[in-house]
């Protein structure tokens, strides 16, 4: 089969790598890829957001089969105009993607549905939504309706913060002046990514993730895309697992399907794992990046019949394996990522670590130049690898970044601290 990826990240590296692995694929192409997908696939210089050129290149290459790897696309209705054109395509339709594009779309079906998750209010002027935060008091989150590259949630510790994010939100502080936000109970546990593949009808779980937002050692500084991530997560137990997919994700398809708007693709749960079992704090409708980077590695099985079979509404007697082991990400951004940074700077010794055990390397920000590779992004390189505990794929993926000549990119140093202190005092049992 002729198969394209749409996307450039680490995430679609990671996708390209397992597909191109696949007895399936004859021939896989990636639109508009990096320099890392380019060894997988051939990279096709598609603008993704025209939807035309998408299908024209499709009906060329006769591609039996389109997988889209980001959000923009998705809700822009991409696979809505593939299969309009006869292109069988995985990912939800714009409607059904409103679960990540529209969190009051969201938050209204978890409450129609009894799904847990924050206490809630719907807001469209700033008057009403400083009154519900003064009468509910704080710690109290604010969330911006549409899709705001994860900066549209502020979770503030006084009521002030509060205010001030409603005034920024409706003040058009995002970009765009929002025209709806939420806000919602602060909920406490422990975070946890959960990713489940839908057929429309029903869903598989795939894997269970934890990922590292700040930009610095120790969970400091600012917020990023990303900076590290491991699987599975230690907090998500098979009986926790069981109850997300019982408690939340099986709601949700029901939901959509009775609703007349069945949720094919994947199904990214970010969840709050509270003393009172998990809560969904938000649905993402794509595989997240740089979770599927580890997930990828863990996966035995065949990923394109899975996807092939969640597109088809054939998910029911699928079985998904994956290896016991644990797999880890180390992220290396430019200097000065999350601020500003420059490109075009020479990353060398890659093939050499790329050879450490159990270590694959997947591109996120990086293009080719001449014989060099170059970095052309913040994120720019996902270090991974696998091992029996996350502290022996930490140990193998530090080993590799050892290896990797780029003075002018960084990584944290302490990916998977948390899990890896979890292994250490199991170890002492
Ligand atoms: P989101 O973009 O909805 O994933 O939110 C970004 C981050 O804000 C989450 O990863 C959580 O750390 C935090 N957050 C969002 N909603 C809540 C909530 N209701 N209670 C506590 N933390 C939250
Ligand atoms: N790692 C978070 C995301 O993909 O949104």
């Amino acid at each position: 089969m002729n198969i394209l990826i749409l996307g450039s990240g680490g995430r679609e590296h990671a996708l390209a790598w397992k597909i191109a692995a696949s007895p399936l694929t004859t021939k896989l192409y990636c639109a508009p890829g990096n320099a890392g997908i380019a060894r997988e696939a051939e990279c096709i210089a598609l603008d993704i957001t025209d939807h035309a050129a998408v299908i024209a290149f499709c009906k060329a290459r006769q591609i039996d089969f389109v997988v889209v790897g980001p959000e923009g696309p998705l809700c822009a209705g991409i696979v809505d105009d593939l299969e309009a054109a006869g292109i069988k395509t995985f990912g939800p339709t714009k409607w059904a993607a409103r679960l990540e594009g529209s969190k009051g779309f969201t938050k209204d079906l978890c409450k129609a549905n009894n799904i847990p998750t924050a206490a809630y209010e719907r807001f469209k002027g700033a008057d009403a939504a400083k009154q519900y935060v003064r009468q509910q008091g704080a710690p109290i989150v604010v969330k911006a309706d549409g899709l705001a590259a994860g900066k549209g949630v502020v979770v503030a510790s006084t009521i002030e913060e509060a205010e001030a994010a409603v005034d920024m939100m409706f003040g058009g502080g995002l970009g765009e002046k929002a025209w709806e936000i939420v806000i919602e109970d602060c909920m406490v546990g422990e975070e946890a990514s959960f990713f489940a593949l839908c057929d429309g009808d029903t869903a598989i779980e795939l894997a269970s993730a934890q990922d590292h937002k700040r930009v610095g050692d120790g969970d400091t500084g600012p917020n990023t895309g990303g900076m590290g991530a491991y699987t599975p997560a230690p907090v998500m137990t098979p009986e926790m697992n069981k109850r997300v997919m019982d408690e939340i994700i099986f709601p949700t398809v029901n939901a959509l399907k009775k609703a007349g708007a069945p949720f094919k693709g994947v199904l990214f749960a970010g969840l709050m794992i509270t003393k009172d079992g998990p809560q969904l704090i938000e649905y993402n409708v794509r595989f997240g990046d740089p979770e599927t980077q580890v997930i990828m590695l863990r996966l035995m099985s065949d990923l394109l019949p899975a996807l092939m079979a969640a597109r088809d509404g054939q998910l029911k007697n699928f079985n998904l394996r994956l290896y016991p082991d644990a797999a880890l990400t180390v992220v290396m951004a430019a200097k000065g990522y999350p601020g500003a940074y420059t490109k075009g700077t020479i990353i060398e010794g890659l093939d050499d670590a790329a050879q450490t055990d159990g270590v694959e390397i997947f591109h996120a920000g990086t293009k080719t130049d001449g014989d060099h590779i170059v970095a052309n992004g913040g994120r720019v390189l996902n270090v991974c690898a696998r091992g029996q505990s996350v502290a022996e794929a930490q140990q193998r993926a530090y080993a590799a970044v050892d290896k990797i000549k780029w003075p002018e990119g960084f990584c944290r140093r302490d990916i998977g601290w948390q899990a890896i202190a979890r292994e250490a005092t199991r170890d002492d049992k």
